[in-house]
């Protein structure tokens, strides 16, 4: 059940009816509760037009619409707002039909094909915490996407090509020869690729070798292929118990690395020099691009091939829209990488379209985020300058939440105790990073993303547990539970508004890839819960059969709201904390 969308299509159907066909619908959610729920601002523009006072266009537009079953009043406010008051028996039935339905009456959206290009890392060397942010936060659009009913297709664009594998397979060929086998010369890719450059910067004809090594890559050399390939197979194995530990959806299938395009790159070279999009310029071969000039007037220049003949990850990017254009039929592209590349992303498209690689309607998002910083504010990073690999900042994240799980009182096993750590661990190194704007910096935190207070992983997982108890003790299943609902209270009817706007807020996420939108969503939801559990006892003896029924739906949809959204960040919970 959308709400946004029902107003809307009443209101328009009022402004039909007093004869104007293509007035805009603006429609808000109302900032105070004074002001009802949700709130209507077209009076104004459509009074301009028909050269009225907007509080009779207002009262005009209140004696059509038909809101009755909705709405407990509407009221003109202002210069000639119309605010919307839901009533409760309509949001009682919302509830009944919220518990039997497993989407929570979220509605399909027109199917689209999306292709999400994310987690994207580069396999030279382990994933580090700069692929937090694209995996975690890919995964949740994509989960949002599938939920809304759209075909997603996964695209981790890996990092598998490139002048650096010369040094790393020379190296590997060295440490073949002395008898160890390729898993464990490569159990530590950081340390090897180290090892490498040492070799490559001090060595006497090591940097040679590795420019050999590099000619016969790229000519397609066999013995050289097999190597690589032993490199590239063993570091995705890396990544994928990254994936694995992160809970996130990506597998082997879904890869589909910079070398994937390799027989593609001379033919877009010929295909946008025979079309004169792309031009000689000092030996190289680029495309000027006049809408991105600088202050004198000169064009961006974009080069699609170096004057040795060389690619570049620009000629990857424009093959790979191709590819998804024409092979996967996308109708939406999203990519997640972090804010630097923001221009490369924005010309690429540029000449994309010149080249006509994108049909007309379809979208190229990027999707940008920002840096994350260690408290200093500064890049987050070890004592000693290194770049922080993502496995050893997650397994830092269960040891963390697993003393804070010790400490609490609870009848829990040990095993299960470790269960709850890195479910709680986990999880709160996700929500913290996926809870922030993504386009802004973000400072991690240790002591606040593990808080059970707050707009935190713990609190929302803790949230639920407190659900599963009550239910628990009430003797009824919580996944199953049905009942007749009366929404009476102020907090049960704060809280169903609430949980109904969960279409429209995976709406909003859909279309800006913002998952923080949801946590914020999520925090409300479990906040509201707590206030109207405080002021509405569940489970006391003196509370009416019929009460504790309905409170309990309530309960319910609020565990099943929280648990659904969680999931779709990506986030487990918990029976018990
Ligand atoms: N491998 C790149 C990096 O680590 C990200 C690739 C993003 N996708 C793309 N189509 N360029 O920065």
């Amino acid at each position: 059940m959308n709400i946004h969308h029902l107003l809307s299509e009443r209101f328009t159907l009022a402004v039909q009816a007093m004869g104007i066909e293509d007035a805009a619908i603006p429609l808000s959610r109302s900032t105070k509760p004074d002001f009802g729920e949700y709130q209507f601002n077209g009076a104004m523009a459509l009074a301009k037009r028909l050269k009225q006072k907007p509080r009779d266009i207002a009262q005009q537009i209140l004696e059509h619409v038909s809101l009755d079953d909705v709405a407990e009043k509407l009221e003109i406010a202002g210069p000639g707002f119309i605010n919307i008051y839901l009533k409760n028996d309509w949001l009682s039935a919302w509830c009944e039909s919220a518990l039997s339905d497993a989407k929570l009456t979220v509605s399909p959206h027109k199917r689209q094909r999306i292709v999400v290009d994310y987690s994207s890392p580069n396999l030279a060397k382990e994933m580090h915490v700069g692929h937090l942010r694209s995996t975690i936060i890919g995964d949740a659009v994509v989960n949002v996407l599938e939920f809304l009913g759209h075909h997603v297709i996964r695209q981790n664009h890996m990092g598998d090509w490139g002048t650096q594998f010369g040094m790393l397979l020379a190296h590997l060929s060295d440490e073949l020869k002395n008898a160890s086998v390729a898993e464990t010369a490569l159990s530590d890719l950081e340390d090897f690729y180290r090892a490498a450059k040492v070799r490559f910067d001090n060595e006497d004809g090591f940097a040679d070798r590795a420019r050999e090594y590099v000619v016969k890559l790229q000519g397609g050399d066999v013995e050289c292929l097999a190597l690589w390939q032993q490199f590239i197979d063993i570091s995705i194995t890396h990544s994928e118990e990254v994936y694995q530990k992160l809970n996130v959806g990506l597998s082997r299938k879904d890869v589909m690395g910079e070398s994937s395009y390799n027989p593609d790159l001379p033919v877009v070279i010929a295909d946008l020099s025979d079309r004169n999009i792309a031009v000689e310029d000092q030996g190289a071969k680029v495309v000027f691009i006049p809408e991105m000039s600088n202050k004198d007037g000169d064009p961006a220049v974009y080069i699609v091939q170096k004057s040795g003949g060389g690619y570049l990850y620009a000629t990857t990017d424009l093959a790979a829209i191709r590819y998804r254009s024409k092979e996967l039929k996308a109708d939406r592209t999203l990519i997640f990488t972090d804010a630097r590349q923001a221009l490369h992303f924005k010309q690429t498209e540029i000449v994309a379209r010149k080249a006509a690689y994108l049909r007309e309607d379809e979208s190229y998002e990027h999707c940008p985020f920002g840096m994350m910083l260690g408290k200093d504010g500064k890049p987050f990073k070890t004592r000693s300058g290194a770049t922080i690999k993502l496995s050893d900042l997650l397994d830092e994240a269960i040891e963390r939440a697993d003393v804070l799980i010790s400490q609490r009182e609870s009848s829990l096993s040990d095993a299960d105790k470790k269960q709850v750590a890195a479910t709680v661990g986990i999880g709160a190194v996700k929500y913290a990073d996926l809870s922030k704007n993504r386009t802004t910096d973000y400072i991690l935190d240790w002591d606040t993303m593990l808080s059970f207070e707050g707009n935190t992983a713990p609190y929302l997982q803790y949230a639920v547990t407190r659900v599963k108890s009550i239910f628990r003790k009430a003797e009824a299943d919580l996944d199953t539970y049905q009942a007749s609902v009366r929404v009476a209270s102020q907090q049960e009817h704060d809280l169903v508004v609430k949980m109904m706007q969960f279409d429209e807020v995976l709406e909003s996420v859909a279309k800006d890839a913002t998952p923080h939108v949801i946590c914020t969503y999520l925090y409300e939801v479990a906040s509201l819960f707590m206030r109207f559990y405080e002021a509405n006892p569940i489970l006391k003896s003196d509370v009416t059969t019929e009460t504790r029924q309905s409170r309990l739906a309530l309960a319910a949809l609020c565990a099943r709201t929280l648990e659904t959204g969680l999931n779709i960040l990506g986030i487990s919970t918990l029976d018990a904390m």
